[in-house]
């Protein structure tokens, strides 16, 4: 039998919707890995109205066949994933030889999270708008080649001593430069082996793992968090998060190829949302961006920020494409717009009398460029629930013939609401 692979991954700012998609698409998969990120994700599954957030535990954990791996790229606070795994717990979610972690994952410290806060109140009115839970610096660390991965729990002298150097210098920075509180080397060398105790039989080399799951033919997914604009190299620098959210997260993080990966479904909301600072061309912050807001329930699920909203842009969603090799898009929360009179979508900017079409690399040209958009009629059919692709109103089908013919890829799925069954799906790209 021959495995089959494919990624699930944001095309805009994050909260497209990834985790819903996976765990739909994951009623026919044995495995689901996340990859890169860490707790600043925050992925809503609505399952008979029951609602399930998580942040570090793949979207599979509610599919019982489905085993969850976490892979090396991911920055792990230990006390988080505790908290996850406990909360599934108590809704009775088994975890059974069901969640695997790479011994290669970096810690997050508790001065990583200092750090964060500490340098985002320095911004003041400049700051990143980072969910502040020390995902940057724990990134740092681990470029720095300093940082303490999760085989360091196994040798308590190792761990004591790496901690001891790293902490000496976190600490240094917090008192002396952000004159802020210091944290306590032996506190947090005990609390890691305490979180970590119960958990090391999960500790494991993942990639063996994963590759071994490949071999015997199984069915992998993998799931994307933030989105292609937060990507610290491709995205709205310095208004991103601090890893490769691609597909080049995933293949560096899990030693695949790219060859291996048979599919790749770009998940696009039907207008664009975006949490934390940065530029944002298509933003709408009038009434129309208000009813997308409420109506959308556009608030964070990690921070519980009020997301900002505006129209659909696909100027920089083509070079996520392009980036992610994506052959199948997933048009999530187009019921959001019933009842509007009008549609736009962004199909260009315009910068010094130049008009750009493709992403630019630089953060600069988004912050004052004006969008180019494109019109198209609403519709005042209820869209929300529906599963069969001939049931959508004609002007929605023409908003979503648009977005297939501007990117030239099928749009193969279209999500209609936030319930787990709210799905059209025309071409179902894990079969
Ligand atoms: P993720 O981070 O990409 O997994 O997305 P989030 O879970 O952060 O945000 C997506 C939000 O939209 C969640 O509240 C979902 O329950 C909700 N949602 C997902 N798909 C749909 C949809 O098709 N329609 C509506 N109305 N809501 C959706
Ligand atoms: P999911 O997986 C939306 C944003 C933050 C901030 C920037 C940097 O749910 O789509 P960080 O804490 O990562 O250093 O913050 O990135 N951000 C997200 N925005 N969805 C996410 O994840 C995000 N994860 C980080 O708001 O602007
Ligand atoms: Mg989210």
């Amino acid at each position: 039998m021959s495995s089959k692979l494919c990624l699930v991954t944001g095309l805009q700012w994050g909260d497209e919707g990834k985790g819903a998609i996976v765990d739909f698409l994951a009623d026919d998969g044995e495995v689901v890995v996340r990859f890169q990120g860490g707790h600043n994700a925050g992925h809503t599954l609505i399952i008979n109205g029951e609602k399930t957030v998580l942040h570090l535990i793949p979207s599979g954990i509610l599919r019982k066949q489905v085993e969850c791996i976490i892979s090396g790229g991911v920055v792990i606070s230990l006390p988080d994933l505790q908290k996850e795994i406990d909360q599934l717990k108590q809704s009775n979610v088994s975890f059974d030889d069901r969640l695997y972690i790479s011994l290669n994952c970096p810690i997050i410290l508790s001065t990583h999270k200092a750090l964060d806060l500490a340098r985002e109140k320095a911004k003041g009115k400049n700051a990143i708008g980072t969910t502040g839970r020390g995902i940057g610096p724990a990134y740092e660390d681990k470029i720095g080649r300093r940082a303490i991965k999760l085989s360091d729990t196994f040798d308590d002298g190792k761990l004591l001593v790496k901690l001891e150097e790293l902490m000496d210098w976190h600490n240094f920075q917090l008192r002396d430069y952000f004159k802020s509180e210091t944290f306590d080397v032996s506190r947090e060398f005990d609390a890691i082996l305490n979180y970590a105790e119960p958990l090391k039989t999960r500790f494991v080399d993942t990639n063996q793992r994963l590759l071994k799951h490949i071999n015997d033919g199984k069915k992998v997914l993998f799931e994307g968090a933030q989105g292609s604009m937060l990507d610290i190299d491709l995205g709205s620098y310095p208004y991103v998060t601090s890893s490769n959210t691609t597909i080049a997260g995933l293949l560096s993080s899990t030693g695949l190829n790219p060859k291996i990966i048979n599919d790749v479904v770009g998940i696009l909301k039907a207008y664009t949302t975006r949490v934390g600072g940065g530029p944002f061309p298509s933003e709408l912050n009038d009434d129309i961006g208000a009813f997308l807001a409420k109506k959308g329930a556009e608030f964070g699920s990690t921070t519980g920020r009020a997301r900002r909203c505006g129209w659909l842009d696909l100027v920089p969603i083509k070079a996520a494409v392009m980036a992610n090799a994506v052959n199948h898009l997933c048009l999530t929360k187009i019921d959001v717009l019933d009842g509007m009179d009008e549609i736009k979508i962004c199909t260009g900017y315009r910068l010094h009398g130049e008009i750009i079409d493709y992403a630019p690399t630089h953060s600069d040209v988004y912050m004052y460029c004006e969008p180019i958009y494109e019109s198209f009629l609403g519709w005042s059919e209820s869209t929300v629930g529906l599963t069969e692709y001939d049931q959508l109103p004609d002007n929605a089908k023409a908003y979503v013939d648009f977005i297939e013919s501007y990117l030239s890829v099928q749009v193969s799925m279209v999500s209609t609401g936030p319930e787990r069954e709210a799905v059209i799906v025309k071409n179902n790209p894990f079969k």
